[in-house]
């Protein structure tokens, strides 16, 4: 990939980038036109499908993340990818013989509010792979989705900190038409759970209305408390956390008016679906 990636480099060809852990989705896709139409015909859009070992905790799904690279494949191919890359965990992390892997990103901010007090070690797997991507794969620029927000802002100081020459655009959320935000993780939802699960987006509507509504700044606890009982009266539905906070920083607020950014993670059953959006 990296002799690829050089090559074209070399011949002035731009490269677009979408990192993906595969079972693709119409989030993705959306993430692929973007970069089609950011290195145009004559770029390279560059997928890579790689469920990732180091951002899933030993209790979380990791083994039974939901793969399909058949599908994936045909989906990029009528996409209008040009390279699909798709590297196994022992050449990503090799352990054996004379190979050792043993150097880790962190970023030790952005990365600790949110996802990363329920999981901890989850954004240092992600900035460790994000980087050695860029290495291998070499994009002028990469395409991430607004669903993950946390983890688009943490890849953008990273990109920052450590001068990595690529520029991240980050793309909107693409939603169900009930408004639950596409994600490979609805695929474990019962048919019922699914149902429950739209109480995220219903969440996210009533925390507009109320901050349009409202005359003056909200106090965040007021309305954690009101979306909390409002997702808690679903059966199936344990709120993790909903928090509010500055877009780009991540920065904690006491009171929300508009342009705050609220971020949650509800477990539905088993299934913990992540959210976010401005109000
Ligand atoms: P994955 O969950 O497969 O998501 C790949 C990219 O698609 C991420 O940038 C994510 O934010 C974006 N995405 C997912 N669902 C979306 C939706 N409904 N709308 C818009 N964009 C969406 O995120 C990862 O993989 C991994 O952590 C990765 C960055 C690949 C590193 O392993």
């Amino acid at each position: 990939m990296q002799k690829l990636a050089l090559d074209l480099r070399r011949k002035d060809t731009e490269i677009g980038f979408v990192p993906t852990m595969g079972f693709l989705h119409k989030g993705h896709l959306r993430l692929i036109e973007r970069a089609r139409r950011l290195v145009g015909n004559n770029g390279v859009v560059v997928v890579s499908v790689f469920v990732n070992p180091t951002q899933f905790a030993p209790t979380e799904d990791y083994s039974t993340y939901p793969r399909d690279l058949a599908r994936d494949a045909r989906l990029c191919r009528e996409a209008g990818v040009d390279i699909m890359f798709v590297p196994t965990a022992a050449q990503m992390y090799p352990r054996t013989g004379r190979k050792e892997f043993s150097t880790y990103v962190v970023e030790e901010k952005l990365s600790r509010p949110m996802e990363g007090l329920s999981r901890p070690t989850h954004f240092r797997g992600v900035t460790t792979v994000v980087a050695k991507l860029f290495n291998l794969v070499l994009p002028d620029v990469a395409v991430f989705g607004a669903k993950d927000w946390q983890q688009a802002m943490i890849v953008k100081r990273m990109v920052a900190d450590l001068n990595f020459p690529v520029r991240i655009v980050v793309a909107p959320t693409v939603r169900e038409p009930d408004g639950l935000a596409m994600s490979s993780r609805n695929q474990y939802l019962s048919q019922d759970e699914r149902r429950q699960a739209t109480i995220l987006w219903r969440a996210i509507c009533r925390a507009r209305e109320v901050v349009r509504s409202a005359s003056k700044p909200v106090p965040a606890d007021l309305l954690r408390q009101e979306l909390t009982e409002l997702i808690s009266a679903q059966p199936a539905a344990r709120v993790d956390y909903i928090e509010f906070f500055e877009s780009d920083t991540l920065e904690p607020l006491s009171e929300v008016g508009p342009g705050t950014h609220m971020a949650m993670a509800v477990r539905i059953g088993r299934t913990r679906l992540i959210d976010n959006a401005r109000l």
